[in-house]
């Protein structure tokens, strides 16, 4: 079986829209036995995710897994796109929602998930209190923006003078309306995720398809603080360790950082598939 990943398509953003046309006619001519998609297609308004899969020539299973930007919306509600109107989109098109039912073929399954963060990746040495994290704001970033972000700057006493130079800000923050806590959401998913793995015993071989990296070792190397602050929204560790549980996951792919990246975790090989915004890519695996 000829499995195609690829990621962070982005078809609703201008620039990188005609490379994604390009990585999907590299990916039609190439063609397999499955596709999988995993995750940041397109944002939730609009028809981009409609006009970007059906330009997929592809005769076999299409799966599709959301990413972050799936839940990207101006009006709408995050949790319900992501629970019912982008699952009720996508089947209209014929795929997949891989999500709520794992592919089975034989004796090889394919499950995945969104995956979120819980703030596990934060990096420790940039001192950021919590609370700043969960509004997706730097120190420095609510600083200048001080009215919106009062609040976390009444006692800055925890927060050092180096983190209160960091300027950045996680775009969830303005464009994701889950109604929940991330950690809460990251339980849901990982509940799911579990049980589905449990379910799939008899597999021989499982490949995992998560838009947030399940790994740390996944992690781009240290850059800038802005893209320090970023690694706590780039996925978890609790991710990684449902899939470690379960010693019938052999492969599992990621995006969302759009840092290409490979590693080797226990039995699992992790491959962080790495397209991006102006660089596109797809993998192929044989089993
Ligand atoms: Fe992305
Ligand atoms: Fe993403």
């Amino acid at each position: 079986m000829r499995v195609l990943l690829t990621a962070d398509v982005h078809y609703n953003h201008p620039r990188s829209k005609p490379l994604a046309r390009d990585l999907i006619d590299q990916m039609n001519q190439v063609g397999g036995d499955v596709l999988v998609v995993v995750g940041d297609t397109a944002v939730a308004d609009g028809d981009s995710l409609e006009q970007c899969l059906l330009l997929f020539d592809f005769k076999g299973p299409k799966l599709f897994i959301a990413g972050n930007h799936e839940l990207w919306t101006r009006s709408g509600e995050s949790y319900a796109i992501y629970t019912t109107q982008r699952p009720a989109r996508v089947r209209a098109l014929g795929w997949h929602w891989l999500e709520a039912d794992p592919f089975v073929a034989g004796d090889i399954a394919i499950v995945g998930s969104v995956g979120w963060y819980d703030y596990s990746f934060a990096q420790a040495n940039l001192g950021i209190p919590l609370r700043f994290y969960r509004r997706k704001v730097s120190p420095g970033a609510a600083a200048r923006l001080s009215e919106e972000y009062a609040e976390l700057l009444t006692d800055t006493g925890d927060v050092p003078a180096h983190a209160m130079e960091i300027v950045a800000r996680w775009n969830d923050g303005g464009h994701v309306t889950l109604g929940r806590s991330d950690e809460e959401f990251l339980d849901e998913l990982l509940a799911r995720l579990d049980q589905q793995l449990a379910s799939l015993a008899h597999a021989k071989t499982i490949v995992a398809a998560i838009h947030h990296l399940p790994f740390k070792e996944l992690l781009p190397p240290s850059h800038m603080a802005q893209w320090d602050f970023a690694k706590a929204y780039l996925g978890s560790d609790a991710l990684g360790k449902c899939l470690i549980s379960y010693p019938n996951v052999r492969h599992a792919y990621c995006g969302h950082s759009h840092f290409p990246c490979e590693a080797t975790i226990g039995h699992v090989h992790a491959i962080n598939i790495g397209s991006g915004y102006r660089i596109k890519a797809f993998k192929t695996l044989e089993l």
